[in-house]
This record gives C-alpha cells, sequence and structure tokens, in this order.
C-alpha cells in the first residue's frame, strides 16, 4: 500500500492519543462522527485566525478569500466525485439537509397525488422521513424495497416495482446499520430503463469507496463533511445540472437571489439557488482539508486496509459465545453490527465504554432495520482508516469480559 502509513495516520489525530476512563481511548464509533487530523483542526484555526469573513458579499480582502478558499472546496467536492461542474455541487449542512432539499424542491415540482417513491428497507430515518413528509403533503406513496437475513436488498423484487407512477428511487450506498454495500450502479441501470431519477445517499461510502458519480450516471447524491475527519455542519448534494435547475429554491434569503423587488423575485444561478443565508463558512473551506487529507492517502488504499480490518474484527469476534451478527451481506463496509444473547446492547455499550472502547448501541437511526430482525438495537462498531487489529483485539477482550459480567 503506496501511501498507507498506519503510524503516520494515526500521529496525525491528536485525539487518539488520549485516555477515556483511565484507558487508552479505542474510538470504533466512526459511523457516526469520525476524528479529524490535525490538518483539518489547523485550518480551522487559520480560517479563524487569518480569514474569517462573510462569503459572496464583501468587496474587502477577507472576504475575497474567505470567499476563494470557500469555492476551492466546491471544486474539490467536484473533483472528489468526478462530477461534470461545479455548479452541481450544492455545499449543505450535511446529508440529512440534502435528502430534505431534494424530497422538497424536487418534490414540489414533479411529484403529484398517488406518484410513487422507491425506497429501501435499509435506510436510516434521514432518507424516510423527508420523503413520508413529502407523501402527507402530495398524496404520494412511498413503496419499499425488501430486504433478506443477510441484510442483502431483494433485487427482484426491486425490478417489479416500478411502473409509469414511479417518480423517484432514493437509496442508500451503504447501510449505516448494517455496513451492506448496495449494488448502485445496478439498481440505477434499472431505475433508468424506466426514466426514473435516482437519488443516492452516500453517507457511509464516501469515506470508504471512490464515487464516480457520472461513471455511476446518479441523478442526486449526498455527503457529509463530519463522517469523512472534515468538520461537522457541512456536507454536499449533487445534482445533474438540469434536475437542479429545473427545481425551485429550497429556502429564500441572501445569496439565492438574483434581483429582489416587492413585486417579484428573481433566482440567483445554480449552485446558489440552493445555498440561501450565510454558510457554514469554516467547514465549507476545511472541508476542503479533508479531501485533500482522504486524497493524500488515497481510497483504493483505505479501502483495502479497511476491508483487511473488517474481515480480521469478524474473526476476532466470533470468538464470542452467543454473538449474532446483524448484517451479513456478502459485500460489506466497515460496520459491524451484533447482539450477544438476550443481553441488552446498551449495557454492552456502557461496559465496553469504562473500559476505553467506544462504540454506538441502540436503533442507530433505522429503527425498521431493527423491527426486522426483530431485536430493539444492535451493538455497532464502525472502523475508520486509523483503526488497528491491536484495537480490535482491545474491544474483543473488553467485550468478552462485558458478556461475562452480565451474564
Ligand atoms: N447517521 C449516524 C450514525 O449512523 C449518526 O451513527
Amino acid at each position: 500500500m503506496k501511501n498507507f502509513d498506519i503510524e503516520n495516520i494515526r500521529a496525525d489525530f491528536p485525539i487518539l492519543k488520549r485516555e477515556v476512563n483511565g484507558k487508552p481511548l479505542v474510538y470504533l464509533d466512526n459511523g457516526a462522527t469520525t476524528q479529524k487530523p490535525k490538518q483539518v483542526i489547523d485550518a480551522i484555526v487559520n480560517y479563524y485566525t487569518q480569514m474569517n469573513s462573510n462569503v459572496h458579499r464583501g468587496v474587502h480582502y477577507l472576504s475575497q478569500i474567505s470567499t476563494d478558499a470557500f469555492e476551492v472546496t466546491r471544486r474539490k467536492a467536484q473533483a472528489l466525485i468526478n462530477a461534470a461542474y461545479d455548479h452541481e455541487i450544492i455545499i449543505t449542512k450535511g446529508t440529512t439537509e440534502a435528502i430534505n432539499i431534494v424530497a422538497t424542491c424536487y418534490g414540489r415540482m414533479f411529484i403529484e397525488k398517488n406518484d410513487e417513491i422507491i425506497i429501501s428497507a435499509m435506510e436510516h430515518h434521514s432518507n424516510i422521513v423527508p420523503w413520508q413528509m413529502l407523501c402527507e403533503e402530495r398524496g404520494c406513496k412511498l413503496r419499499v424495497i425488501p430486504m433478506n437475513e443477510q441484510g442483502e436488498l431483494d433485487q427482484q423484487a426491486y425490478k417489479s416495482m416500478f411502473s409509469d407512477r414511479t417518480k423517484l428511487v432514493s437509496v442508500t450506498y451503504v447501510s449505516n446499520a448494517l455496513g451492506t454495500i448496495n449494488p448502485i450502479k445496478e439498481m440505477i441501470d434499472v431505475a433508468h430503463q424506466y426514466e426514473v431519477p435516482v437519488f443516492v445517499d452516500g453517507a457511509q461510502a464516501i469515506q470508504h469507496i471512490a464515487v464516480d458519480v457520472q461513471e455511476l450516471d446518479v441523478d442526486f447524491f449526498a455527503f457529509s463533511g463530519h463522517k469523512m475527519y472534515g468538520p461537522t455542519g457541512v456536507g454536499v448534494l449533487y445534482g445533474k445540472e438540469r434536475l437542479l435547475n429545473a427545481m425551485p429554491p429550497y429556502q429564500g434569503g441572501g445569496d439565492m437571489i438574483k434581483d429582489v423587488t416587492f413585486e417579484k423575485t428573481t433566482y440567483n444561478d445554480l449552485p446558489f439557488k440552493f445555498e440561501a443565508g450565510t454558510p457554514n463558512i469554516e467547514a465549507g473551506i476545511c472541508l476542503g482539508d479533508a479531501i485533500d487529507y482522504i486524497n493524500a492517502i488515497g481510497l483504493a488504499e483505505i479501502q483495502a486496509y479497511e476491508e483487511e480490518l473488517l474481515n480480521y474484527a469478524v474473526v476476532r469476534l466470533s470468538e464470542v459465545e452467543d454473538i449474532r451478527f446483524i448484517g451479513t451481506a456478502s459485500h460489506k463496509s466497515s460496520v459491524i453490527s451484533f447482539v450477544v444473547g438476550d443481553i441488552h446492547p446498551y449495557d454492552i455499550g456502557v461496559i465496553l465504554d469504562k473500559l476505553g472502547v467506544a462504540v454506538r448501541t441502540g436503533h442507530h437511526c433505522a429503527q425498521p432495520v431493527m423491527e426486522q430482525f426483530g431485536i430493539p438495537g444492535t451493538v455497532r462498531v464502525s472502523l475508520a482508516m486509523y483503526n488497528t487489529k491491536e484495537e480490535v483485539d482491545i474491544l474483543t477482550a473488553a467485550l468478552k469480559r462485558a458478556v461475562d459480567m452480565l451474564r
């Protein structure tokens, strides 16, 4: 692995050196948010000490350099996902806002009573609720692609769901609760045979898998900065120019206008039409530094390392008596969800925390997934590029100890 030096990578993340509850931190909750390298932290300090100023508004020097830096991030995001134009990159608060923008604006323009939107059984609440809200408003219907016991979507059922009422497919690339990597290229191709656009939630994919929106021919794609080693409160909505141009704005306010009179307002061009109000400037700029960080290591190298770590973790955790993995798809990313016997996941999470190991427990904002598996929640281990086999060993030992205490 050319650029992949785990010791150097770990040294870039200051928080990994701290202790929690008197034990070295083992951070395995990366699906919720990743830690930040010093390159991103330094960029945040640099923004506030050298640049702080509003964007797209000022004639003065600081406003110009912060505007330029913000727009550089847009172009870095464009390059990261290989979008055709930088104006197809809308800077948002995160993936949730991106989905809400499309549900609201595409919905207002294209969805009518009795139309259908296809989502899947493994969606995060963020990719369910905005569509339900749209259904309540417009009288349209949600169709849900079923999932098997391994946590894989039923592709035959999916193909049979299309009709002339289908107006959009919205599906996650990687399940946050199960780790399943969906065959989104094939799913997009199916939808396009019916001329139905596809939204892909990339929040759990962008930090693990190289994405090429033109090659996928995806119509909308979203991701969040904080899950890819960048700041919170920022993310990206990619949309094809043609679709974004056809949609009305999301919010009214500054930056999204061309001209305002009391009689009529004309809207700004892309991407600003969807960027009302002062954005999270610091996060927008420093998202660019997170993209640089990932690029310097290389997504192919990151993916290969994480795959090896995932396989190792599954083998090690299998040693724990009565462990039941939830989500055993043949194509998986760095998420391992499990329950142990009838022990409540929360109790395991609390003891792991006392031993310095941070995991997420609960339904992971995917309650329908838990319902399908007949459980209240899972313990979720989600790995990042800075995790190690030694940390997996610590997790395994801590889990065995927790299970012994709770039995
Ligand atoms: N969506 C985030 C998670 O899966 C918060 O933990």
